[in-house]
């Protein structure tokens, strides 16, 4: 009786927080040394404010129709066997919690999820697939099994789904069966690192009988790419080389009628690599419009260029967008999610992943030959059985936690960085209901006083501390 009373008088105090929630602005930042995580900080004012002996930045963006551009889908990062076998070291209350944070509001909320289909190079050794058959051809793919870690890997990603039943999810292949292939092995060997196309129908497939084996464990996968990183033919860890036009080709001839034919409508994305090679995703359009109309690009060419995306959009305004890969490492600097993600979103792409969601303490497991510093967003002691947020998982989520599916991202300008490095980035989107948010980065080492103004005619002012990210919800222009 009592905790009832309690809960009645609670309930409408809650609702009346809500109301002003959505009425006043509010301002939420992380910053580098973690000082700010996710916390709620001073909201801007209306008006030019006062900087006091702040150094001053100009922003502006376009809230009208004019400025409208992509919707956005989600943000989140890549479930890797590493993130599998960490998360499950936890104790089941612990990874209950850790879940809720990470698929839900009360933490990061994140709505994209991409996985890798079988080996990556952040797997334990050995490599595997998921129809190996002892290196025996298995024309028939009468081997075909998940295994323990494919079906470890689905569970977790249905228990995702469960909890955030608005979960899109990707699936990526980093290698078919070695007997698919001319050199024989999944990974190993660079030479003759291509798919034997003998076997294009069993390729095609092996797509059908994952997507049929992860729905009968409880996730429905929403996309595939056919091949992680097609242009790079790496030894030591699962690698296939697939040429542009020989990628739009089996999607056209044997991937995309197996998955119609099989009654899946899973979409199929092109590409999954760099923008420095924007022809290999025009060639797979050209060949295969018919299954393919969305993009996924990495951030690891030397002379990566988000720009690209803009390029591509207007050449293909009908074809979405991705950034679907990009690293966070012990190396990397403390804005490299947030880099990553805005950097993209200023250039037409509807969510952004990371690689990778968890990892153990030890930036592992993975192959002897693969990635030994990816760090994931969160970091499981297995041996504590406890979890640690990075200061990358807070980058991700001032963007996640803020922007819900269905936002529309706004035309800004004002957005500058140095060539030494400091700079204000943002970006900005109209939310469903009406609130705009507004994502900034300040990656110089001195605190700045920003002022937005809209062209629907409002100013908004307010501190930015020294690197770190602020998110603003403001209340929906009247
Ligand atoms: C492809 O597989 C077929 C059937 O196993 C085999 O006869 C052929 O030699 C393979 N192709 C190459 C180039 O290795």
């Amino acid at each position: 009786m009592l905790s009832l009373a309690i809960t009645l008088l609670a309930a409408p105090m809650a609702m009346g927080a809500a109301l002003n929630a959505r009425a006043l602005p509010q301002a939420f930042a992380s910053n580098s040394d973690g000082t700010y995580k996710l916390s709620a900080v001073a909201a801007p004012v209306r008006g030019s404010g006062s900087p006091e002996s702040s150094s001053t930045w100009k922003l502006s963006i376009n809230d009208q129709a004019s400025g409208h551009k992509q919707t956005i889908n989600g943000f989140g990062a890549a479930v890797t066997d590493a993130t599998v076998a960490a998360f499950n070291a936890l104790p089941a209350d612990k990874l209950s919690s850790l879940l809720i944070e990470l698929m839900t509001d009360a933490g990061a909320n994140f709505k994209l999820m991409r996985h890798t289909i079988a080996s990556s190079d952040l797997s334990a050794d050995p490599v595997y697939s998921y129809d190996d058959n002892g290196g025996a051809v298995d024309a028939s793919l009468s081997s075909f099994n998940l295994g323990g870690r494919g079906i470890s890997m689905a569970l977790l990603l249905a228990r995702m789904k469960a909890l955030q039943p608005a979960l899109t999810v990707l699936g990526s292949l980093w290698s078919p069966p070695g007997w698919m292939k001319l050199n024989g092995v999944i990974d190993g060997t660079t030479a003759n690192n291509n798919l034997n196309h003998t076997y294009a129908s069993q390729y095609a497939q092996y797509f059908v009988k994952y997507l049929e084996a992860y729905r009968a464990h409880g996730i429905t996968i929403d996309a595939i790419t056919i091949q992680n990183e097609p242009l790079n033919s790496q030894a030591g860890m699962p690698t296939l080389y697939v040429f542009a036009d020989e990628s739009g080709n089996l999607i056209q001839q044997n991937v995309g009628p197996a998955l119609r034919s099989a009654g899946l409508n899973t979409a199929i994305w092109a590409y999954d690599h760099n923008t420095d090679v924007p022809s290999y995703p025009e060639t797979v359009l050209s060949k295969a419009s018919q299954y393919v109309n969305t993009v996924a690009w990495h951030c690891y060419a030397s002379n990566n260029n988000w720009g690209t995306l803009t390029d591509f959009h207007n050449k293909h305004p009908g074809v979405d967008q991705y950034m679907t890969e990009c690293w966070t490492s012990t190396t990397t600097g403390w804005s490299q999610a947030a880099d990553f993600t805005i950097g993209p979103l200023q250039n037409w792409a509807k969510g952004a992943l990371a690689w990778t969601l968890g990892t153990d303490n030890a930036q592992g497991p993975h192959l002897a030959g693969g990635c030994t510093t990816c760090r994931g967003l969160v970091t499981v002691d297995t041996k504590a059985g406890t979890y640690k947020f990075q200061v990358d998982y807070y980058m991700m989520a001032q963007f996640s936690k803020f922007i819900p599916k269905g936002a529309i991202v706004l035309d800004g300008s004002g957005s500058y960085t140095y060539s030494g490095g400091g700079g204000i980035q943002s970006v900005a989107t109209l939310n469903p209901d009406f609130t705009p948010t507004l994502v900034i980065e300040n990656t110089f080492s001195n605190d700045v006083y920003v002022t937005l103004t809209t062209s629907s005619g409002e100013t908004w002012s307010g501190l930015l501390f020294a690197r770190s990210v602020v998110t603003w919800v403001l209340p929906a222009a009247p």
